[in-house]
Formats: C-alpha cells, sequence, structure tokens
C-alpha cells in the first residue's frame, strides 16, 4: 500500500518536472476561435470550417470539454453567438450532420430555420441563435463529428463549424 503511493507521488512529482521543463510554448497559430473557446469553460471547442461570419461563442448544454457526451434520446440546446459584420442577417437555415465512421446522417435541428422578429437575438458578445438538437435513439453510440452548416436567407453558406462528440447509450 505505502509503496504504491510512494511511487504515485514519485509519479505525479515526475508530470510535474516535465510540465515545468518541457511545457510547450505557446501556440501562435491557434485559431481564434479554439483561443477563445480555451478562456470560458462553458464554451465547446469547435473547429470552424470556412464561416464568413464570425463565431463568438458555442455552447452546447451539458458539454464543458469535447468530444461532447450526447446521450442518445436527448434534446440538447446549440446556442451561439457570432458577428455578422454588418449583414443585418434575418435568416439563418441550419444543416447539421452527424459524421460517425465516415457515415453522415442528417441532424435533427429544431427549429430548422432561425427567422422572425426574435431570430437572430442579441447575445452577451453578438448576435446569437439557439437551436434544439434531438440525439436520434437509432444512432451508433461512437465517436464521431458534428458538422453544422449555417446558411443565409440567399442561401450562402455563413457559418460551419465541427465539433468532436461522443454519442452514448444512456
Ligand atoms: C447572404 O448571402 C448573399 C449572397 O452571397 C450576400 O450577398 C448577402 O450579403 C448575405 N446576407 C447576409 C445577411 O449575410
Ligand atoms: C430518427 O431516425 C429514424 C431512422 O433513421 C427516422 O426515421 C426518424 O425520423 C428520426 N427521428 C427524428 C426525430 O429525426
Amino acid at each position: 500500500m505505502l509503496r504504491i503511493v510512494v511511487l504515485k507521488i514519485t509519479f505525479y512529482f515526475l508530470c510535474y518536472v516535465l510540465t515545468l521543463c518541457c511545457a510547450a510554448p505557446p501556440d501562435v497559430a491557434k485559431e481564434p476561435s479554439e483561443i477563445n473557446a480555451n478562456l470560458d469553460a462553458r464554451m465547446v471547442l469547435f473547429q470552424d470550417c470556412g464561416s464568413i461570419y464570425d463565431i463568438l461563442e458555442l455552447s452546447i448544454t451539458g458539454c464543458v470539454q469535447t468530444p461532447c457526451k450526447l446521450q442518445l434520446g436527448a434534446l440538447v440546446a446549440v446556442n451561439a453567438e457570432f458577428n455578422d459584420y454588418g449583414e443585418d442577417v434575418h435568416v439563418l437555415k441550419h444543416d447539421a450532420y452527424w459524421v460517425l465512421n465516415a457515415v453522415n446522417t442528417k441532424a435533427s435541428v429544431t427549429p430548422q430555420a432561425c427567422d422572425g422578429k426574435s431570430c437572430p437575438f442579441r447575445g452577451d458578445e453578438g448576435l446569437a441563435f439557439t437551436a434544439n438538437l434531438y440525439i436520434n435513439m437509432t444512432l451508433p453510440a461512437l465517436r464521431g463529428t458534428l458538422f453544422w452548416e449555417v446558411y443565409n436567407e440567399s442561401e450562402e453558406r455563413v457559418m460551419c463549424y465541427k465539433v468532436p462528440i461522443s454519442l452514448m447509450v444512456p
């Protein structure tokens, strides 16, 4: 027992020393979205896949770190804040996919489009939208990617983000 404790302490000490000596220098080449994501624990670390608008913040209910653990059968809220650079966008159409084992499956998003008096709305940092994402029971419990595209009223893709996810059996 004592030996295990001593070994454990030695291990943690070595890890500590290693972190001190070998910590990588801050990665200046990181995408801005990733840097932002690190500042706020509620935020989901996502990968931007060619947004025209600037995605300032993304959150998914219950996801504090990626891969986001999502339970089959659950309904989660996805919130995003963004800067439309003065485009005055009034319609956002969602097109989301699960990529699991290289198979794309359409994700169920409600409402499918954000349009109306209150959407997009003004968030803490910019414009914002909220959509519900249903994790269909028929999906396989696998690790993969949530691939989410947002189109404007002229069918131009204005936002695109990818989130590592892990689907779990409840
Ligand atoms: C939507 O896309 C069109 C087509 O590119 C573009 O001209 C327009 O400025 C965009 N509108 C908004 C509100 O982003
Ligand atoms: C769940 O998946 C099944 C089978 O793919 C499909 O028929 C059904 O419409 C889906 N439900 C929702 C709410 O998307």
